[in-house]
């Protein structure tokens, strides 16, 4: 199963606040939408609430403490990553998406191969953060850059990163 964290990230390293993005970038959620549809995406429970309800056509993977929470039809929750990756596993999943937010960022990034990052050309406030990525353990292997237009109020960059082969 390859793992693969997507995420759009602030200069300063915010993805959110109050609980909400906090930009309108149309192509970001395009490419979101592209990557992850047909797949299995996993989220802390703060995340899935966020969103409303479940996005189309993607299996969600909820990640909470609570022991009464509610899944979904069709969807899943989780006491902890692991138990969801044991699931994945156990289901040949190809690929998983780890779409949020900053606490399940933290804990997932070491068990990712694969960041699909988009960087927020801005400095907005926020009370949600991305953790650092670190060069020597990540590979930089494609960067596209976009200017901001009517659609996407900042300039952004839609930047791959691979995990680098550990010597
Ligand atoms: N820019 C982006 O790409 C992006 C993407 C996604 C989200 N976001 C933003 O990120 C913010 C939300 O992030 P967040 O860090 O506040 O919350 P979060 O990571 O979405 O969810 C946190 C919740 O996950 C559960 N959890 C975390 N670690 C756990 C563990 N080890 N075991 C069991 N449950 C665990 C807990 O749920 P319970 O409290 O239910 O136990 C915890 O309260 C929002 O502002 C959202 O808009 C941004």
């Amino acid at each position: 199963m390859k793992i693969i964290l997507i995420a759009a990230v602030a200069e300063n390293q915010v993805i959110g606040r109050d609980n909400q993005l906090i930009w309108k970038l149309s192509s970001d959620l395009k490419r979101f939408k592209n990557l992850t549809t047909g797949h299995h995406i996993l989220m802390g429970r703060k995340t899935f609430e966020s969103l409303g309800k479940p996005l189309p056509n993607r299996t969600h993977l909820i990640i909470t403490r609570n022991p009464d929470f509610q899944a979904p039809e069709g969807h899943y929750s989780f006491a902890n990553l692991e138990e969801a990756f044991i699931f994945c596993n156990k289901l040949e999943v190809e690929k998983l998406f780890i779409i949020g937010g900053g606490e399940i960022y933290n804990q997932a990034l070491p068990f990712c191969d694969q960041l699909e990052i988009t960087e927020v050309h801005a400095e907005p406030e926020g009370d949600t953060f991305f953790p650092a990525i670190h060069l020597a353990d990540w590979e930089e292997v494609e960067r596209q850059d976009f200017p901001a237009d009517e659609k996407n109020e900042f300039s952004y960059s839609f930047v791959t990163y691979e995990k680098r082969a550990q010597l």
